[in-house]
């Protein structure tokens, strides 16, 4: 039995009625016959918001061959608390099973010339490689380094990094705008040393494609783009990916949008969005930083003050507990 749909279009949206997506989803033990609602919420057709559970969307709502680029950054199973719902499997097996399948549909999803990223813990990734490698072409396994002040292993090495894979359908069709992610190369732009292959001699180049160990500091606190969410990704990531794997006017998806980094990048640099979340406050993040609408359920969307902007408003000097 297929779920129930329901699709509630706004052209100028204020919301009020609102069904909860049952928990169940999250744990990967969904049954569509069981309650099966999501919601979606659009702005002039650009930007979607759909709140949902993964399986169900893609399956029903996102029709194949459609997506130009994909930003999956699922839960890890590692039992990070994302509003109170705990990301852990009962099994390492169920969580893998749960991830092909939406792995799956990704691929179905995607364009014939359509690249996919997919994030992972370090210790599944492994499995999600050898997965994808049976469907799609992987460019390149990217490590996003950080450093962290917070991780403090002493009898190991403490993790400080997430592996991301770079994905296409068609090694021989897909979008990679190189020119529109340069960075720096040391060599010719600060020692400025001379390549003696070249006739006649010359600097080597000043700027260069970055390779695949990528430094961008993690979304802290005090971050003007920080978001109450356990896993926020930085805007500079999604920055890059966006950028160099899509068009002006293509469609970009996330199905696990939490605070809906890769919709807000897309609508900056002028591409169009769909991002699922299945918790409600995310939604309501979502809402608001793409600007779809103001008010949810009654509710003014605002952002949340962080605890020093709230002590500055109150002009109180700040409690030192
Ligand atoms: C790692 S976070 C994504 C963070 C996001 N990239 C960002 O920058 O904020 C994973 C998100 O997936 C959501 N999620 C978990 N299970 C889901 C499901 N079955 N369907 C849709 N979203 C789900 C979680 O609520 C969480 O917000």
């Amino acid at each position: 039995m297929n779920p129930i749909i329901r699709n509630v279009r706004f052209s100028n949206p204020s919301i009020s009625t609102f069904d909860r997506v049952s928990t169940d989803y999250f744990s990967g033990q969904y049954d569509a016959a069981k309650v099966g609602v999501s919601q979606m919420y659009l702005e002039n057709n650009f930007h979607t918001v759909i709140f949902g559970d993964v399986l169900d969307v893609l399956q029903h709502r996102v029709p194949d061959n459609s997506i130009d680029l994909i930003f999956a950054d699922p839960p890890y199973n590692i039992g990070k608390n994302f509003n109170g719902l705990k990301d852990k499997w009962d099994t390492d097996e169920d969580y893998l099973a749960w991830s092909y399948r939406w792995l799956d549909l990704c691929v179905q999803k995607l364009k014939p010339n359509g690249s996919l990223y997919v994030m992972s813990s370090t210790q599944f990734m492994p499995h999600f490689d050898i997965y994808l490698q049976k469907k799609m072409t992987i460019l390149s396994r990217i490590i996003w380094h950080y450093d962290s002040s917070g991780v403090q292993a002493k009898k190991y090495f403490g993790s400080l990094y997430e592996p991301i894979l770079f994905c296409v359908k068609d090694r021989d069709n897909y979008t990679f705008n190189a020119s529109d992610i340069l960075v720096e190369a040391k060599t010719g732009a600060k020692r400025k040393l001379i390549d003696y292959r070249k006739t006649p001699p010359r600097v080597y180049n000043s700027e260069k494609v970055p390779g695949n160990v990528w430094e961008f500091p993690r979304v802290r606190y005090r971050m003007e783009e920080y978001e109450n969410h356990p896993t926020q990704k930085p805007i500079a990531l999604l920055e890059r990916i966006i950028k160099v794997s899509s068009n002006v006017g293509d469609t970009v998806l996330d199905p696990f949008a939490g605070t809906f980094t890769t919709s807000f990048v897309a609508q900056q640099n002028g591409r169009n969005s769909i991002g699922i979340e299945i918790q409600e406050p995310y939604i309501k993040i979502g809402l608001r930083r793409l600007n779809i609408c103001k008010e949810y359920n009654g509710e003014v969307l605002k952002k949340e003050l962080r605890s020093f902007e709230t002590q500055q408003t109150n002009g109180q000097l700040p409690l030192n507990l």
